[in-house]
């Protein structure tokens, strides 16, 4: 990922525009030295941040919350900042090329993109988790008239498919660099033919951070058609026992699954092939959509109102979680902006499936920066009690 190191500089009054990059804010992180950039550059507004490694070099890197898809937006943002405030370079692994192109990317979508988009095929199947892309590109280019989302966590996983997409010229791909988990809930109801989560991570020490789960089998059924299904496949005995317990267990009234082992699928992965050479087993637990779902009403407004910054804000923030039945908030960090506005580092929602965010708040509004939660209902009663807890 882009960084340089620096000789340290005056961050104090920095805000401007350097080249095509406008730096909106700075923010000092109240428990280190660090400190946010907070930048806008080509109609995405994202975070630098500052690590003040020593008294002699600092680090200028991303912000992993904030962080934009296109690696080469951070670092034309980076190079701007360092040449516009003529920074002392110490370091940089930042190459630009002027005269290559972005890419256009007009399969990556953004999850604020799904409040109202629109699906231009009759068909869609969904791959959570993705990695290196393997399968959604293949899956892709066998049938080109069903669009596959192709939904991924990890940016430049993310980053490198779009790429791979625009070499091949699919046309049928979306990618979202986002929770699959939270993404799911923004998918309307009986739309989808399949969707496959192949390989998830196991989880065994973090389970809540689990892809397969009660509320995620619960979505899934909304989201697919009758009859559409829902493809597990792992190489993990554990988590097979843990898909099927969720996928059977006390909490499903009625369903139809599938088992198979060591099923060879058309294309295998680089992850698939690594565990085939070791001759590992292989599960595949298949669920079948029975019945069609109510549509899904999503009408949520995650402004603060009249929420405003004031001095007592502070001492309303505990950085102990807040546990509520089913969600929780966790004021991470706060970062102040001058003496009259601060930026906190939240992380919140349900347990399974939490939103990391910044909250900006200055003496006359509030808002989340960059962009707004997904619209889920756990979501939207916990920015209830968020804007709650931050009135004064
Ligand atoms: C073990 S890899 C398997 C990759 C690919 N499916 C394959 O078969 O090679 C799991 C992938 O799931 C992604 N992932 C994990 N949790 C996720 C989530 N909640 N939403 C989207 N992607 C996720 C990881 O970033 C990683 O790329």
């Amino acid at each position: 990922m882009p960084h340089i190191t620096v000789k340290p500089f005056d961050t104090s009054h920095i805000e401007g525009e350097y080249n095509s990059t406008k730096v909106l804010f700075t923010a000092k992180d109240s428990h280190s030295e660090d400190e946010l950039i907070a930048v806008h550059h080509e109609d995405e507004s994202f975070l630098l941040h500052i690590k003040k490694s020593s008294k002699d070099s600092w680090l200028v890197k991303y912000d992993k919350v904030t962080r934009p898809l296109k690696v080469n937006l951070l670092k034309q943002a980076i190079a701007d900042i360092s040449d516009g405030l003529k920074l002392d370079v110490l370091q940089s692994n930042i190459t630009i090329h002027p005269n290559k192109p972005l890419l256009a990317n007009a399969y990556e979508k953004s999850i604020e993109d799904f409040d109202n988009i629109i699906y231009p095929f009759d068909s869609v199947a969904i791959e959570v988790g993705f990695g290196s892309g393997k399968h959604l590109l293949y899956q892709a280019e066998k049938n080109p008239d069903r669009l596959f989302i192709g939904i991924e966590i990890h940016t430049p996983s993310a980053a490198q498919v779009l790429k791979q997409i625009e070499l091949l010229g699919l046309k049928n791909i979306w990618v979202v660099n986002y929770d699959a988990r939270l993404l799911l809930e923004m998918i309307p109801s009986n739309l989808c033919y399949q969707i496959f989560v192949h390989f998830p991570v196991p989880w065994d020490k973090k389970p809540q951070r689990r892809v397969i789960s009660s509320s995620f089998l619960k979505e899934s059924m909304r989201v697919l058609e009758k009859g559409g299904r829902l493809e597990l496949r792992t190489d993990s005995y554990k988590y097979f026992w843990y898909a099927l317990d969720t996928f059977l267990g006390e909490k499903v009234v009625k369903t139809s699954v599938e088992i198979r082992k060591n099923e060879a699928l058309e294309v295998t992965s680089k992850y698939e092939a690594r565990w085939l050479k070791q001759e590992k087993d292989i599960y595949d637990v298949y669920v079948t959509c029975a019945e069609d779902s109510e549509e899904r009403v999503l009408d949520f407004n995650f402004s603060f109102k009249e929420l405003s910054y004031k001095n007592e804000t502070l001492d309303k923030i505990s950085y102990k979680p807040i546990i509520f039945e089913d969600s929780f908030i966790h004021f991470e960090r706060v970062f102040k902006i001058k003496d009259d506005a601060i930026l906190i580092k939240l992380a919140f929602g349900s347990f399974d499936r939490p939103e990391h965010k910044f909250i900006y708040m200055d003496k006359t509004e509030s808002y989340y920066f960059h962009s707004n939660p997904v619209k889920t209902v756990t979501n939207f009663k916990t920015h209830l009690k968020i804007m709650e807890h931050l009135h004064v």
